[in-house]
């Protein structure tokens, strides 16, 4: 059997634990020490759709400047760069300097070197920083940092998807915009919250790997 081989370890910032980033044949994983797998480059179609369906959603819009949190293995990035154009735009922010090393390294080719498309913009730091200083500014925000709705890679994440979080995305957002959340699951608590807010919401359940595998959730709030 293919023995999983230890590539990487770096620390979350902000008290976050270690990352560490593993090889097995040809597939990688990433995941927090103690807490579980962040991500898999053997399953990605529900990472995908993030960035398919949320591009769906946002026909008719010219040139649109998306915002993605967080790179991971840069499936989403990906996938959102075949979708936005060629006058589109699309920043990731990466709280982990060294996931953005990775990716430029060992992990670039599992989704195609995205990082290197002249149209992605990569910023290392908290995507939850450009979501409160930035305002009118994206069509969509795109959050697969955690999980789901509840800060796995720190606690500090908790507040993207608290009342604040959501109000301050909604204000990043411009009219019409989009804030899309990938979730392993459905969260109740999060969609009633999202439901009092000035969004139109969706919830939509998407296969982890084709049409096969678990089912995971993505929530598509749209900016009143
Ligand atoms: C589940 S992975 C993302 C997977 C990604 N959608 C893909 O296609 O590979 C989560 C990523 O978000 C990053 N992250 C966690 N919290 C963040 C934050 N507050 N701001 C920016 N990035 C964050 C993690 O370091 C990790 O790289």
């Amino acid at each position: 059997m293919t023995p999983w081989i230890l590539l990487e370890c770096t620390q979350v910032p902000g008290n976050g634990g270690e990352l560490r980033l593993y090889k097995h044949g040809e597939d990688f994983s990433i995941k927090i020490v103690g807490r579980g797998e962040l991500m898999n480059s053997r399953k990605h179609g529900s990472e995908d759709a993030l960035a398919e369906m949320t591009c769906q959603r946002l026909k008719g819009c010219a040139n649109p400047r998306l915002l993605i949190g967080g790179l991971g293995m840069g499936f989403t990035l990906a996938a959102a760069l075949q979708h936005v154009g060629e006058q589109g735009q699309v920043v990731v922010a990466e709280l982990v300097p060294d996931v953005v090393s990775w990716n430029r390294g060992p992990l670039g080719e599992c989704a195609g070197q995205p990082l290197n498309d002249p149209r992605a913009i990569v910023r290392e730091g908290d995507v939850a920083d450009i979501i409160k200083t930035e305002q009118l500014v994206y069509d969509a925000i795109l959050l697969d940092v955690d999980n789901g709705p509840e800060g796995l890679t720190r606690r500090q994440n908790n507040w993207l998807y608290s009342v604040d979080g959501l109000k301050a995305a909604h204000s990043a957002l411009r009219p019409g915009g989009v804030l899309a959340v990938w979730s392993a699951g459905p969260a109740d608590d999060f969609l009633r919250r999202l439901r009092r807010l000035e969004f139109e919401v969706e919830q939509v359940r998407v296969r982890a790997h084709g049409k096969k595998g678990t089912w995971h959730t993505i929530w598509f709030a749209r900016r009143k």
